[in-house]
């Protein structure tokens, strides 16, 4: 069986490096320079092994493409392109809209087509069924389902094989069609009743993270007027067997997941007259959290920022992945100059962002650790500056929250 996946990041790459084992895959992208990359056998995503790749290239189970002709005798095309937000920041379903351009203008004998990308409830039936439609040749009539995807790039323990995957079709065979699919490479498949159930189910798992994560940066503002450790008093509550689950304080939350879809959902909710204030002010209360943070630097500092050289030590918005998408050492960096500070950053994993280079980990004023990759030593980020804030909760000996 021939798969198309259209969109080749970190979605649909992980999955074309699962499927080609079973089936052949086409692995599309609109983007020509990552097609003429992946198909010299070099992966651009952590946790797809380039060799792994050039394995499935050799043996013809793999091919990335930018041709509309190569996806038009698969017999299903799994959808897994972006889903960010406009200036706005209202859903922007324009690379989903594309996709199902290119699915209607190219395949023409009906074909299942699956969307892995997050969206809010209502998009599988009333978005992208009626687009594909409206681009498609008259009578042609595919089958829908979703499978929203959990990767979480660069983690090792959990993968496609052993993350149980929800999914759901619009009609009976468009289910059964999934099941049989997904069930060749993943362990664990979790049925439910209505397309809308699985897209709410994503953005719920993602919101119960946002919130989550708000509440203990809250909280890491509180314990601190109080004069108490936020880690300590996490550890402590923590040793409650049940009914709790620590979240640990940060500059914030990044990547393309957590900082969006909670606004996805929040959206819809609004669009259908309900509430969404408490995810709306926990969204506000993370991106609040850098401003925050560059207070306390200054406030340990004489109050006063200017002029002084400050690193900020980790960049990606996360650790040990080079990703920088909606990261919170831009809000930093960005408070930082607003104070009169001098910044530069040091992230090997990065090495370029914004058009500027890593900087050395050594000689600044101040530090500001906001990611904490595992291969940056800590001694050498005590040793950058006399004075170190550690956004993180790893540096030993450094101020933090
Ligand atoms: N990154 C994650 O950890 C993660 C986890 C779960 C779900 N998701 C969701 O999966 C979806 C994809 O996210 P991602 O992180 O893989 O994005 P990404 O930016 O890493 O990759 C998207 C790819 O799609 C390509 N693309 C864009 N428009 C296209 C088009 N019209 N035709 C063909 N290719 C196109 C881009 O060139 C890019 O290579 C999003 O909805 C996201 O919310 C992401």
């Amino acid at each position: 069986m021939k798969i198309g996946i259209i969109g080749q990041g970190y979605v649909g790459l992980t999955i074309s490096a699962f499927a080609a084992e079973f089936f052949e895959v086409v692995g599309f992208d609109s983007n020509q320079k990552i097609v003429d990359q992946l198909n010299l056998g070099h992966s651009h995503i952590e946790g797809v092994e380039s060799a792994l790749l050039a394995k499935w290239i050799k043996s013809g189970q793999y091919k990335a493409s930018s041709q509309g002709s190569d996806i038009q005798d698969c017999e299903i095309i799994i959808i897994a392109v972006p889903t960010p937000l406009t200036s706005d920041r209202k859903p922007d379903l324009t690379y989903i809209d594309a996709a199902c351009k290119t699915i209607g203008q190219n395949v023409s004998a009906p074909v299942l087509i699956i969307n892995e990308s997050t969206s809010f409830p209502g998009t599988l039936r009333s978005f992208i069924k009626p687009t594909i439609e409206r681009y498609s040749p008259i009578g042609v009539e595919h089958r829908y389902a979703i499978s929203p995807e959990r990767v979480d790039p660069g983690r090792i323990d959990f993968n496609q094989k052993n993350t149980p995957r929800v999914y759901a079709g619009l009609t009976p065979d468009a289910l059964e069609k999934t099941r049989e699919f997904y069930s060749k490479f993943c362990d664990n498949l979790v049925e439910v009743s209505s397309p809308e159930v699985a897209e709410a189910a994503k953005l719920f798992e993602n919101t119960f993270r946002q919130v989550n994560i708000a509440l203990v940066n809250e909280f890491a503002q509180i314990a601190h007027a109080l004069g108490i450790s936020v880690y300590e008093t996490l550890d402590a509550a923590n040793t409650k067997p049940y009914g709790f689950m620590k979240f640990t304080p940060s500059a914030g939350v990044g990547g393309h997941c957590i900082p969006v879809d909670p606004t996805y959902l929040a959206a819809v909710a609004e669009e259908h007259g309900a509430p969404a204030t408490f995810i709306r002010r926990a969204n506000e209360v993370n991106l609040e959290m850098s401003e925050y943070i560059v207070r306390r630097v200054a406030e340990d500092n004489g109050g006063n920022l200017q002029g002084k050289n400050v690193l900020v030590v980790g960049v990606a918005y996360k650790p040990n992945v080079a990703d920088v998408r909606e990261t919170a050492a831009e809000l930093v960096i960005q408070h930082l100059r607003t104070h009169g500070a001098v910044v530069s950053w040091h992230d090997d994993v990065v090495s370029t962002w914004k058009g500027e280079s890593s900087a050395p980990l050594q000689g600044a004023d101040i530090a500001v650790v906001v990611t904490k990759h595992s291969s940056v030593d800590e001694k050498k980020i005590m040793a950058s500056a006399p004075y170190v804030f550690d956004t993180t909760g790893k540096v030993k000996g450094a101020k933090g929250l």
